[in-house]
């Protein structure tokens, strides 16, 4: 078994989610590489004991990411830090010879990620991904495999999306997710829309132009001192692309959502396609169930309904029959890019973290989305 040593910086929500998938790493039983985290990086001090409660390998604690990457014994690194310091803090990490899992949007515009994805250019022998975990659900698994088949014929529709109501509450105080100067102009697309192209993108399903509807619902949220602050970041986005199946040079119509203001939905993630011989739906809503519809000429269409279980793409010793959640894909994806940066590349096609040319799509599509809404006119992306 490899050991890969690893630094965390940002140790707020998402660093704790890879320190507790590093911790069950024993759940993967066909794994011949594992990561160890013996550094940890965050300018919240009160946050870091909890990291050094549990894992015992950990020999640095800073607040100065600078003195993490200095680190010789570090190999890799998963920075989790608002969007404002991706660039700063990735090319940074590039730049050191680490290998890099970084946070979407992977900069937090254009410039930004034309920044990073040059950097790793000029640092080949760094490995470079970007975190998003929806393709790692069995289901999302299977659909996959049904496009590596061309099992769907050809694509007449697709809808892909990411849905929460984390912001319905208008009396939540404001946080850094809601503020342009952290967050970005892309608002709601910079948090949630690379979750909702990564299957498309892996599909080379690719955007050629976009009709954007984007909407801000909630003005001002109070600030956490007492006032008000105004929301200047979009909540909601409704994007609608003409997109070039690659495999085929055909087009077809898709829809991207990513709204964080969407009455009853917690976290849902979906993905629907329909084609001219198969049809696939799901949603994280029910993990577990997959619907696919396979088209016979003069017979019933019947949508079947399956129920997924376990079947992860790389090997875990939960039972075959049990749900799947969160922290089990959470694990896949951290599976996924260990294994890629060791054996070339990811054990399936739809088993691999988003490439930095798969986000650098994501930004071509969202920087189109702002002026298609700015110019309320369908733009190319
Ligand atoms: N993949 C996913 O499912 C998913 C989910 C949520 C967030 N994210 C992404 O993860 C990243 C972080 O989001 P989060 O939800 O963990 O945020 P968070 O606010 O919980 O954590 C960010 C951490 O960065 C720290 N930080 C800020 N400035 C720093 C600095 N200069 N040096 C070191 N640490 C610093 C903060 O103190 C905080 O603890 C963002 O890019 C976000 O888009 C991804």
């Amino acid at each position: 078994m490899k050991t890969i040593r690893f630094g965390i910086i940002g140790c707020g929500l998402m660093g704790r989610e890879f320190a507790s998938a590093a911790a069950r790493w024993c759940h993967l039983p066909q794994m011949d590489i594992r990561p160890e985290i013996i550094s940890v990086c965050d300018t919240n001090a009160e946050l870091l004991a909890w990291y050094t409660n549990h894992f015992p390998a950990i020999k640095q604690v800073t607040d100065d990411y600078r003195l993490l990457l200095a680190n010789p014994d570090i190999e890799a690194v998963y920075i989790a830090i608002p969007h404002n310091l991706h660039a700063e803090f990735y090319c940074a990490a590039i730049e050191a010879g680490k290998h890099l899992l970084g946070e979407k949007p992977f900069g937090i515009d254009q410039p930004a990620n034309d920044r990073i994805l040059q950097c790793i250019l000029q640092h080949p022998q760094v490995f470079a991904r970007c975190s998003s975990e929806s393709p790692f659900f069995p289901a999302m698994q299977k659909i996959g495999g049904l496009i590596e088949k061309r099992a769907f014929g050809q694509i007449i529709e697709v809808h892909s999306g990411f849905l929460h109501s984390s912001d319905l509450d208008a009396q939540k105080p404001i946080n850094w997710k809601r503020k342009i100067e952290y967050n970005g102009e892309y608002g709601c697309m910079g948090d949630l829309g690379m979750h909702a192209c990564h299957m498309p993108f892996k599909a080379g399903w690719l955007p050629q132009n976009v009709s954007a509807q984007l909407c801000k619902i909630v003005p001002s949220r109070p600030d956490g001192k007492g006032g008000m602050a105004e929301c200047r970041t979009w909540d909601n986005a409704t994007l609608l692309c003409k997109t070039l199946d690659t495999a085929t040079g055909q087009a077809f119509p898709m829809t991207i959502k990513t709204h964080r203001i969407a009455p009853g939905h917690k976290n849902t993630w979906y993905l629907e396609v329909y084609g001219s011989q198969s049809s696939a739906r799901w949603s994280s809503k029910q993990a577990n169930t997959l619907e696919i519809l396979d088209y016979q000429p003069g017979a019933e269409q019947a949508w079947q309904v399956m129920d997924m279980g376990h079947e992860m793409a790389y090997k875990s010793i939960t039972g075959g029959i049990f749900e799947v959640g969160f922290s089990d894909i959470i694990l896949q994806m951290w599976a996924a890019f260990l294994y890629e940066m060791v054996h070339g590349q990811p054990i399936r096609k739809f088993a691999g973290c988003v490439t930095p040319e798969e986000t650098a799509w994501s930004h071509r599509l969202f920087t189109a989305a702002l002026a298609s809404h700015e110019q309320q006119a369908t733009m190319p992306v």
